[in-house]
Formats: C-alpha cells, structure tokens, sequence
C-alpha cells in the first residue's frame, strides 16, 4: 500500500460514514469527490456517475424534483458566485425534504470549487407538520370551547331575565288581584287579572318545556310519538294558540294550502316547529302579513313560513340553527336563541330537513321538508 493511498480510503471511509450526502466540484463543475449518502439519495446510475460531470447528475436529479426548473436555475445561479455560500431546501416527488448546504472549498486561499452537503429531514419536516397541525387543532378546539362557554354565560343571563319577565307580570297582577278582594270586588275585572296570571304562567311553562326539551336533546332521550297527521291541521292548532299574539301584534297571517298533506309524524312536535317558526316571524316580521304555505309531492311534504321583516345575513344564516345561537342583539329583541335549534332537531328526527333562504331587509322564508312515508315509487 502506497504511503498516499492509505489517507485517500481513509478520507473514502470517513465521508462514508458521515450522514450526509457530500458531493464536491471543482471550478468546471467536473465531479471530485462524491460519498455513498449523496448517490443513495439521488440514485444516481453508474454511468453518470462515471461521467464525473455535475451538470449531467443536476439534469439527472431533476426529474426527482418537485420544482425542477426552479431547482436548476438556483444551483446555475450558485455557480456564477464562486465565493458564495448557500442553502436551499429540496421537495422531491417522492415526499423526502432535502436540506442542502454548499460552501466554497479553498486551497492556499484560492477557491477551488465547491462542496455540497445533502441531509435528509423528511423525518424532522413531518413531525413539525404533525406539531403544526396538532398545534393548530388544539386551538381551534380551544376557541370552540371558549366560545361555547360564551354561549352559555350569555344564555344563562338571558334565560333568567326571560324567566324573571313573566313572573315580575304575575306578581304584579296577584297583588292587584288581592288589593281588590275586598267587599264590593269587580268579578269582570278580577276574571281579566286571572286571564292575565294564566298567560304569564302559560309563558313560563313554555320557556321552561323548551328548556327541558334541549336536556333531552343534549341527553338523546328526544322520542317521537307518530301518529297519522295533517300539517294543515298542525297549522291551524299552532296559529289558534298565537292567535292573541298575532292579534297583539296586528299581524295578518295567510294560510295556503290546496289538500291535506298526511304523513305519520309527532304532531305535537311538528306543532312545536311551526309555532317556533311563527314566533320568530312575528317578532323579526316588521308587523306585515306572514305567509304560510303547505303544499306535497307525493314525495316530501313541504310547510313553509314567510315574513317581509328585517332579514338574515348570508354569513349568519348557517349559525341560527345551533344551540343558544342569537342573530340579534339581547336589547332589542328577546328569546333564548334555542327555537330554530329545536325546530331543526325535530324536523332532523324525522328524517327530513329545515332551512332558511334570506336576504337583509327583505324578510326570511324557513322551509320544513319532511318525507312521506307511502311515497310512491319513482316513475321509471
Ligand atoms: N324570521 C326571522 N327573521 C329574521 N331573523 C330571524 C328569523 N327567525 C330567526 N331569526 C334569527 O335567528 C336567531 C335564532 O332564532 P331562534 O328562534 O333560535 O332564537 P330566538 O328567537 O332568538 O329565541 P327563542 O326562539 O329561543 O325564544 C334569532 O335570534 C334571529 O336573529
Ligand atoms: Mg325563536
């Protein structure tokens, strides 16, 4: 063994054995020395390798790479420096990350070509992409949270001022009533102050079913009871018990509807949804008609409930649905934000679907679809 050789396969071995992927050049670009990483990580063939020309390895790695054209224009434009150093990170097809360094390579304080340093970081990059999108899922789960909470705080302050409203009436009205029990009370009006204590209690009762309701939602114990029913007449019992509101109001309420439209569903549920979706048209409404349109064919029923009030924003639309979720300012109107939430869900366990097409300041039309269970099949 010569006293040369012995340093040469030492340098062999040691760059071998480093992690990298170490490829030098010299001023013409002609290969000098190049490692077992960096031909593994390009699989370069032997009769390039061979060649010992860098120009025909770039033009070989190109078809590996992510973004070929901008990759040959970064290490041509490496070139043209000399005395430059670099770094650039390299997508290949494949998915691998390449990161790649490369330094001028002096001699006697010349620059005699270059030397690049190839490192695998598929590994790394995926673990931070991995951390990134945990990272990125926690805190979106963490804004959910919070904004739940939100929700709740702001319902729970205004269900207790709804509950306190009626009740403050009630009061009002026994202690007046009591005043008044003395010889000579007016029975017509007493009757009236009665009338108005049953009112308060019916609204009590109501917020507080509708409260309890959401439980059983939130709990999955929601049961329907089915039974044979006419929309037109779920129409006509939920607008008989608004009737005093709508009146109140000096709302009209028109009601179209050709035939019965009979399927098997909850009717006290389904009363539920269009006295919700009533409600809510008389209070966005503005004072003008209400339309309600009931109509079949043969497939899905479909009820309908329109208004010419305030409207609904595109981007709002969506959120009315969900739980405690209010479009408007508490100030200015009242309710609890868990009407259309219920009118949904009981549309939903019926197998059929409610939504609503809106624009600002021309009113809201909310669509109840639900299927008819005798459908008859589709024409073939
Ligand atoms: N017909 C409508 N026109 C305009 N906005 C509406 C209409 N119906 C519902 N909204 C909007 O949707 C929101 C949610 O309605 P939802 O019925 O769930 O709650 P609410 O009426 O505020 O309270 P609750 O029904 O519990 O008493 C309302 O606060 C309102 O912003
Ligand atoms: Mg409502």
């Amino acid at each position: 063994m010569s006293r040369r050789s012995l340093p040469w396969s030492l340098l062999k071995a040691t760059l071998d054995s480093t992690a990298d992927g170490i490829l030098v050049v010299d001023l013409h670009r002609r290969i000098v020395l190049l490692n077992r990483q960096f031909v593994d990580m390009f699989r370069i063939p032997d009769d390039i390798l061979a060649a010992r020309d860098d120009r025909r390895a770039v033009n070989f790695a190109l078809d590996q790479i992510r973004d070929p054209e901008g990759f040959r224009r970064t290490i041509d434009g490496i070139y043209e420096h000399p005395d430059a150093s670099s770094f650039q990170v390299i997508e290949l097809k494949d998915g691998r990350v390449i990161e790649c360094y490369s330094l001028p390579q002096y001699m006697a304080g010349a620059v005699v070509g270059r030397v690049w340093s190839h490192r695998d970081v598929t590994a790394r990059v995926r673990a931070e992409e991995q951390r990134d999108r945990l990272l990125r899922d926690e805190r979106k789960a963490r804004a959910e949270a919070e904004e739940a909470v939100r929700l709740r705080d702001e319902f729970v302050a205004i269900a207790s001022h709804e509950l306190r409203t009626p009740l403050t009436s009630l009061q009002l009205t026994m202690q007046g009533l009591e005043r008044r029990l003395a010889p000579g009370m007016d029975l017509e009006r007493a009757r009236s102050a009665l009338a108005r204590c049953a009112r308060q209690i019916g609204r009590l009762t109501a917020l507080i079913d509708q409260l309890l309701d959401v439980s059983r939602i939130q709990a999955g114990r929601l049961e329907l009871q089915l039974s044979e029913v006419d929309l037109c007449a779920v129409v006509r019992d939920a607008a008989a018990q608004l009737a005093d509101q709508l009146a109140l109001a000096g709302v009209e309420l028109v009601v179209r509807a050709e035939a019965p439209v009979v399927g098997r569903w909850d009717g006290d549920r389904l009363e539920q949804v269009v006295t919700n979706l009533l409600t809510n048209a008389v209070k966005f409404g503005g004072g003008k008609p209400i339309e309600v349109a009931i109509a079949s064919d043969g497939r899905v029923a479909r009820l309908s409930v329109t208004d010419r009030g305030i409207g609904i924003a595109r981007e709002t639309q969506s959120q009315l649905f969900e739980r405690f979720s209010r479009g408007v300012s508490a100030r200015n109107y009242g309710g609890l934000g868990i009407g259309l939430y219920l009118a949904r869900t009981f549309v939903v366990a019926h197998g059929g679907r409610l939504y609503v097409e809106s624009k600002p300041g021309e009113g809201a039309t909310f669509t109840v679809e639900l299927p008819l269970p005798h459908a008859s099949p589709p024409p073939p």
